[in-house]
């Protein structure tokens, strides 16, 4: 079975905001992404916009040709914004303003009606519902008797445990994975994945979507850091080279 990777373009906005310049574009990053053989773009709106805007999911929608996923909060503004931009998929995710990442799945238990609600909203437009949530049976099973019809396993605890707590974490998602799966629910997960810890994530056999950006982002600069200094380094000689006409 195939398994979809999804790239998470969030900290190229992030490095772009933090000049104010045009630069990097996410609308130029996903196209690289999905030159390179990533299966889907995912990015998360926040409240606050400190990275992707709302004029970044517009353009987005206009250019990716593979699979835009749109993470957001449940709230009624942001329902209306994607009933209006139509991605081909929202996942649900909790928000906390003052948080640094999305630090825990969404509570579907606690807030069934809210989650049911906007679920049933965005599947009436026409549009996918995967819910960000803990890998725990009774998240997964609320999970499953809403509209929504993919769960994406937050894979924090997982990324975060230490060696002698790690094949504990990997077996709490593979659980959820398996339940999740008899109650026919598509499996996706992510959050903190990297080259090193993706490969157990990924032989989890229900598991076909993985979403992941701070990591690619991360890997991108250093596996392109040498060359750009050489780009520089031209261009600076060039300068050099003009002073002797
Ligand atoms: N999946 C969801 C639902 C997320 O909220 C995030 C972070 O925005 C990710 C995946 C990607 O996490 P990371 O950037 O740590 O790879």
């Amino acid at each position: 079975m195939a398994i979809r990777l999804h790239v998470n373009i969030d900290h190229v906005a992030t490095l772009r905001n933090a000049r104010g310049t045009p630069y990097p574009d996410p609308v130029e990053a996903a196209l690289m992404c999905e030159r390179a053989g990533a299966d889907g773009i995912t990015v998360h709106l926040r409240e606050d916009r400190r990275h992707i805007v709302d004029r970044d999911v517009e353009r987005l929608r206009e250019t990716v040709g593979t699979w835009l996923n749109l993470e957001m909060a449940a709230t009624d503004a942001m329902v209306a914004f994607a009933a209006r931009v139509r991605p081909d998929m929202v996942t649900l995710v909790p928000e906390r303003r003052e948080e640094r990442t999305t630090e825990g799945g969404l509570d579907v238990v606690g807030h069934r009606a809210a989650v049911e609600g906007a679920a049933r909203k965005l599947v009436d437009a026409g549009i996918a519902v995967s819910l960000f949530i803990d890998p725990d049976e009774p998240q997964v099973r609320a999970s499953a008797e809403t509209p929504a019809r993919q769960i994406e396993l937050h894979t924090g605890d997982y990324c975060g445990a230490r060696s002698l707590a790690r094949p504990t974490e990997l077996s709490r998602l593979g659980r959820a994975a398996s339940l999740a799966r008899s109650l026919e629910l598509d499996v996706a997960a992510g959050h903190g994945l990297t080259r090193a810890n993706v490969v157990e994530v990924a032989a989890i056999p229900q598991v076909v979507e993985l979403n992941i950006g701070h990591a690619v982002v991360a890997d991108a600069l250093f596996g392109g850091l040498a060359r750009a200094v050489k780009g520089f380094r031209a261009a600076v000689d060039r300068g050099l080279a003009l002073r002797a006409r």
